[in-house]
C-alpha cells in the first residue's frame, strides 16, 4: 500500500458559492494543501474566488501557473512543472485538492495536469469530483431546456474558425459556444447569416456579482468581452 497523498480534482461550479457541491465542500475543509490554477492575468485564480470559503485558514495554497497561450510547448512545460510540484507533495503523505471552475472534466487544466502526475506517480489515489458547468448554470439560469427530447447539442469552443459552425449549426438544433470571446463578431455574423441571431443568448460572468446577459448580441460588438462568456444558442429560439 502506497502511503501518498491522495489527490482531488474538483469543479468548483460555474461561479456562485452555493453551486459547489457538498462532497467537494467536504474535500476543500479537510484537505492539507488546495492547488489553484491562475493565469498572469488574473491578480487571483478565479476558482479561489469561488470556493474561498470553504477553505480553512490551516491549507496550504499552491498556485500552478496557467497560461494564456495555445503554445503547445509552453502549455507542456507549465503542466509538467504542476504536475511535478505536486507529485513531490503527494509523495511527501500531504492530500491535495487542485480547485477548476466549473466541471473538473471539461477544458480544464485539471485533466492535462493528471496525465503528466500519473506518469510521474502511476499508482497515485485520484478522485475526480464532478462540478456544475457554466452552460448548465447558464440553462437553469434562463429556466430553459439545453436539450428536449431526441434533440442533439452541441458543446464547441469557438476558438478556431467561425466558419465551421455553419455546419455545425445546421446539424445541431442547439449548442453552446464556449471561449467566446476572442471571435465574437465572426461568431455573430455566422449566427446572422444562419438566421440564428435572434435565437441566441449571450451569458458573462454568470454567477459573479457582475454577471450580465443579452439577447441583443449586436449591441456588444464593440465593448470588451470576458474570458467567461458564452453563447447559448436554441433554433427553436427561448
Ligand atoms: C476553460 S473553459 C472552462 C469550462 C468549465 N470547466 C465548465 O465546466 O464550464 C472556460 C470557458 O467556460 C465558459 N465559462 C466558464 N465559467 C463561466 C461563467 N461563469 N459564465 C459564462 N461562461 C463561463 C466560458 O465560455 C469560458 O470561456
Amino acid at each position: 500500500m502506497t502511503k501518498h497523498g491522495k489527490f482531488y480534482g474538483i469543479g468548483v461550479g460555474p461561479g456562485a458559492a452555493d453551486l459547489l457541491t457538498v462532497r467537494a465542500a467536504n474535500i476543500l475543509k479537510d484537505v492539507d494543501i488546495v492547488c489553484v490554477p491562475r493565469s498572469s492575468q488574473d491578480n487571483e485564480s478565479v476558482a479561489l474566488k469561488v470556493a474561498g470559503s470553504y477553505i480553512t485558514d490551516k491549507t496550504k495554497i499552491i498556485e500552478i501557473s496557467t497560461p494564456m497561450t495555445r503554445d503547445k510547448a509552453i502549455l507542456n512545460a507549465e503542466w509538467e512543472k504542476g504536475a511535478a510540484l505536486i507529485a513531490e507533495q503527494l509523495v511527501a503523505g500531504q492530500s491535495i485538492a487542485f480547485i477548476t471552475i466549473g466541471d473538473a472534466m471539461l477544458f480544464s487544466t485539471y485533466t492535462y495536469i493528471l496525465k503528466k502526475l500519473r506518469v510521474l506517480l502511476p499508482d497515485v489515489h485520484i478522485e475526480s469530483v464532478p462540478g456544475i458547468t457554466s452552460f448548465s448554470a447558464t440553462a437553469a439560469f434562463l429556466n430553459t431546456a439545453l436539450a428536449e427530447r431526441n434533440e442533439k447539442l452541441a458543446i464547441i469552443p469557438a476558438i478556431d474558425d467561425p466558419n465551421e459552425l455553419r455546419t455545425i449549426l445546421t446539424h445541431f438544433p442547439n449548442a453552446i459556444l464556449m471561449k467566446v470571446a476572442g471571435k465574437f463578431n465572426e461568431i455573430v455574423d455566422v449566427l446572422d447569416e444562419l438566421n440564428l441571431k435572434n435565437n441566441a443568448v449571450y451569458v458573462c460572468k454568470l454567477g459573479y456579482p457582475d454577471q450580465f446577459m443579452t439577447y441583443d448580441l449586436d449591441s456588444i460588438r464593440t465593448t470588451k468581452r470576458d474570458y467567461l462568456s458564452l453563447i447559448l444558442v436554441k433554433r427553436e429560439g427561448f
